[in-house]
């Protein structure tokens, strides 16, 4: 490091408050500091504003309709159809020719599909599905890879009023035979294989072993051909190839269907306390309106920019902030297939260079594995188009955001910590980067309308720099409605109640612990459930413990999120063996195994630790705090309340000696 580097990091390192850049302020969509103001005094129409940006076939009546709590509706008695608004409209005004999508395969090939283009696509397709069968309201499965034709996939549903329920493509056979079973989805779009650092992966095998375990009959599955000769692999009689069906359509015109408000744009599972994944369901009007806002005041997206959202279409990221909220906007969104290491660290910098991407919105995870790599990665491109940087998914430590602030920003470009959940839809905490001053580490105040505090479990308001949890306090358009034909889940997991003389509240528990400071900023300091975050991907610890003790020669296990320099969290299981196996390398490499194949790589333990005992309270729960501690390396609290004490040793010497 030069000397002039190492007094410049030192400078850093000291500062813990930065402001906008005035060059940002001056041409950012969202500046006036009164929008706080202006939301408060005057919600939920404030609301209006967020409707406003899309294209209505018939207006609404309501803005907000909290008549049956929880269950609040949005722009009520408004009809849109989403494929329309992100697609139609654009070329109507003159946009036929701006580039809609621009993808980069791993292998280097790029596509480029103009507003125009993309239309006359997802027409097709959607001409496609109608005459698969598809109709309104008959859930789409979709299990594919970061392809364009997953996002044409998805708008040709929207167009047809046919919800879709993307399925990530890491995600495991079991995974998706869960999903398609719980949604009763007959319909299925995939893909035969995507490149991972150079290597052909065959996706087309793994769709095949999932649907062995459907439990119902799937009518059709589409089948998109990434790779070509790469990978030789045969149709069912049920299975139809993706080009083909699009070529007999091409030039079809399919009118986008008007959808109420409130009907169902798409289904997304997550993973909370239980085993079983929740379908989040999200809604045409408020879904769709709350992205395109927060795309355009968080992420300061104009039609003009190139975009580029680094998550996979498989998360609600990629969802919001790379397909609905950009294409509303009319902006150019960036898509690559791959991982950013290949063919080398570069990758990432090269296609910010090539494509003068204006906005990039990764994880930290992410950012710190750039930390690692170092600076000389990007510092071989130029990445002055760029204005604003974005995080996602959980908490990003100061070093690491400054890090990004200055290498890849340039201290040129704010930099937003935005905090939300699948459930949420869009962005709920973060500072808008036209008027706030940021806080490394700190997402940020709550977003104008958004009623988020932090609170102690009687759900009274923290004081300052005490921590308690997140909970928020009045509906938003983006809001989950309910979980897909489980509303009694959707109260219990995220609803309490509260009476007061004058009427009943409802406050929405998102369940991730926080602080808040003097200036109302907030600080996540991660979940207080069951739910693991390894690399900002949401992962369920009883799901992988399912996993585990489904493993032969496992009688018991406790699975939790330990501390992890680059990925954030990493799963870590304690598991009893049954009497007669061996806790040795082969049954902890099949209990590995057994967690992959249920439900992907991304969910692969660090370690299996074996141990005679788990520790238990004297009501015979599991210990988990104790767990994590001991995979964080922290010092270990007190034990003397457990049942069995010495336990706790025997494991932590254990995990050491791993
Ligand atoms: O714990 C929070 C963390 O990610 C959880 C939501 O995960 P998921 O539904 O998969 O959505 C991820 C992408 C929106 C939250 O409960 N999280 C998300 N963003 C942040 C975060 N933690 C800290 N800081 C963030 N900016």
């Amino acid at each position: 490091m030069t000397q002039e580097d190492a007094s410049l990091e030192a400078r850093l390192e000291e500062q813990e408050q930065f402001e906008p850049p005035e060059s940002f302020v001056e041409q950012a969509n969202v500046s006036d500091p009164g929008v706080y103001e202006e939301f408060e005094e005057n919600w939920p129409e404030c609301w209006e504003r967020a409707a406003d940006l899309l294209s209505w076939d018939s207006e609404y009546d309501t803005v907000l309709e909290d008549g049956d709590a929880p269950f609040y509706e949005w722009f009520t008695g408004g009809e849109l159809n989403a494929s329309y608004n992100c697609l139609d409209r654009h070329v109507e005004e003159g946009a036929k020719n701006r580039a809609a999508i621009k993808w980069e395969g791993e292998l280097g090939e790029t596509r480029t599909y103009t507003y125009g283009d993309l239309l006359n696509e997802v027409e097709a397709f959607a001409a496609t599905l109608r005459d698969l069968g598809v109709e309104e309201d008959d859930v789409v499965t979709l299990y594919m890879p970061m392809v364009p034709e997953l996002p044409i996939a998805m708008l040709a549903c929207a167009r047809i009023g046919a919800p879709h329920s993307v399925v990530f493509a890491g995600f495991s056979a079991d995974a998706l035979a869960t999903r398609m079973n719980s949604a009763d989805s007959e319909y299925l779009v995939t893909c035969d294989g995507y490149y991972r650092r150079g290597d052909a992966l065959d996706h087309i095998s793994k769709t095949n072993e999932g649907l062995e375990d459907v439990d119902h009959e799937v009518s059709d599955v589409v089948v998109v051909d990434r790779l070509g000769d790469a990978l030789d692999h045969s149709l069912s009689a049920n299975q139809h190839d993706y080009d083909d069906l699009v070529d007999e359509h091409a030039g079809a015109s399919v009118e986008p269907v008007s959808r109420d408000a409130e009907d169902m744009l798409f289904l997304m599972y997550t993973s909370g306390t239980t085993g079983q994944p929740k379908g989040v369901k999200h809604t045409t009007g408020g879904y769709l309106a709350y992205t395109a806002w927060t795309s355009q005041a968080v992420l300061d997206v104009k039609p003009e920019d190139t975009y580029w959202c680094s998550a996979d279409i498989g998360w609600i990221t990629g969802h919001s902030y790379i397909v609905y909220g950009p294409l509303a906007l009319g902006t150019t969104t960036v898509m690559y297939e791959g991982t950013p290491d290949y063919p080398e660290k570069d990758r990432l910098w090269e296609i910010v260079e090539k494509n003068r991407v204006d906005i990039f919105y990764t994880a930290p995870t992410a950012i710190r594995a750039f930390m690692k790599w170092g600076k000389q990665y990007p510092e071989r491109y130029d990445l002055s188009s760029l204005r604003l940087l974005g995080t996602v998914g959980e908490p990003i430590n100061p070093r690491a955001w400054k890090w990004y602030y200055q290498h890849i920003g340039n201290e040129d470009c704010p930099v937003v910590d935005t905090w939300w959940q699948t459930e949420t839809g869009g962005m709920m905490i973060t500072t808008l980067p036209g008027i706030n001053t940021m806080k490394p580490g700190s997402a940020g105040p709550p977003l104008p309308g958004i009623g988020a505090k932090v609170v102690d479990a009687n759900g009274e308001e923290v004081d300052a720099g005490q921590a308690g949890y997140v909970m928020v306090d009045k509906p938003w358009p983006g809001m989950l409605r309910t979980l897909y034909q489980n509303d009694d889940r959707f109260i219990t997991e995220y609803w309490q109640e509260y009476s007061d003389e004058d009427a009943d509240e409802w406050t929405y528990f998102p369940e991730d612990g926080a602080k808040i400071d003097d200036d109302g900023y907030i600080t996540i300091l991660g979940r207080v459930d069951d739910v693991v975050n390894v690399s900002g991907h949401r992962l369920g610890t009883m799901e992988i413990e399912s996993a585990v003790v489904g493993v032969e020669g496992i009688a018991e296990a406790a699975v939790v999120g330990g501390d992890h320099e680059i990925k954030g969290e990493a799963v870590y299981v304690y598991a009893i063996p049954e009497d007669g196996y061996d806790a040795g390398d082969e049954l902890a490499e099949r209990a590995i195994q057994g967690v992959v194949d249920s439900i992907g790589p991304i969910a692969k333990p660090e370690e299996v630790i074996f141990t005679p005992e788990l520790p238990k309270t004297r009501s015979g729960k599991i210990m988990r705090r104790l767990l994590e501690d001991i995979a964080s390396g922290n010092e270990l609290g007190n034990t003397s309340t457990l049942r069995n004490p010495d336990v706790v040793d025997d494991i932590a010497e254990q995990a050491e000696s791993n």
